[in-house]
């Protein structure tokens, strides 16, 4: 009987992830490394890698508020940027609050909100099934629901009025720009998850006048956008009647736009 094949060495794995032009070779051959169980899994992942398949859906999860969170193929995988949304929230919600994730993907959002409130009753949605399969599993230790469906259709009606904090990380990539996306982005996440139209607005356009319907008086609609974005988003918020109020982290070149429900 021959015996099994050995792991490769460290440095032959980095030398292979960095010959596949991965810039950061050695975070991601440990996280690899640690992945796979046996030999022939790691070289099957390694080669996914080298193909172009971004490391979070090789390995099957990402880090996103010190959480894994579980990314499957296709479903955008949550940027670590976006941890700017969850801190402005985080600042403005308290513990038992209703908080709905719109436009969810993994569920990443809403599930980094619980982590830092504690108990929250938290609802997801997204269009995307294979986004809400996720999301599902990744809001369950918050005890969250996951919906499928255009924007707020699959909500339960009986949130209308009561929601305190509507996450809704929209696309806003405009449709021409998405050509111009890394390869990962633009061959491995869903066009559904990116393309936000024409100025990457569309969608907010269309959440903005339906949010202040399901917000609490003195509720927050809080999503992310480009500083180019800023004016028209800011217009779209306040035609809604909504208060609005734009952060920047420069550090993490991440806007946040919050849209109030005035009390
Ligand atoms: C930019 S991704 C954000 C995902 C997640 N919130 C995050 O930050 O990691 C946008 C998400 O919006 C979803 N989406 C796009 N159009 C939608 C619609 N009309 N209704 C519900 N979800 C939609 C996509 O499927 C995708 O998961």
């Amino acid at each position: 009987m021959t015996a099994p094949a050995p792991f490769p060495s460290f440095s032959t794995l980095v030398t292979q992830l960095r010959a596949a032009g991965c810039v950061f070779a050695e975070d991601e051959a440990r996280l690899l490394r640690s992945a796979a169980a046996t030999p022939g899994e790691l070289a099957a992942m390694v080669e996914r890698r080298a193909s172009g398949l971004p490391l979070e859906h090789v390995i099957g999860w990402a880090e996103f508020y010190g959480l894994r969170i579980a990314v499957d193929g296709g479903v955008f995988v949550p940027r670590r940027r976006t941890e700017f949304l969850v801190e402005r929230a985080v600042a403005l919600a308290r513990t038992g609050a209703l908080v709905v994730d719109l436009c969810c993907g993994s569920g990443a959002l809403g599930a980094a909100l619980a982590a830092a409130l504690g108990p929250v009753e938290l609802h997801a949605a997204d269009i995307d099934p294979a986004a809400v399969s996720c999301a599902r599993r990744n809001i369950a230790a918050a005890g969250g629901l996951a919906h499928q469906g255009d924007l707020f259709d699959p909500l339960p009606a009986t949130l209308r009025g009561r929601v305190d904090v509507l996450l809704a990380n929209v696309p806003y990539v405009p449709t021409e720009e998405v050509e111009l996306l890394p390869a990962e982005a633009r061959l491995h996440e869903a066009r559904v998850a990116l393309d936000g139209g024409a100025d990457g607005l569309d969608v907010l356009r269309r959440v903005t006048p339906e949010a202040v319907h399901w917000l609490a008086p003195g509720g927050h609609l809080l999503f992310e956008t480009s500083e180019r974005q800023v004016p028209g988003a800011v217009r779209t918020v306040e035609a809604a009647g909504l208060v609005a109020e734009v952060a920047e982290c420069e550090e993490r070149y991440a806007v946040v736009v919050t849209g109030t429900r005035p009390v």
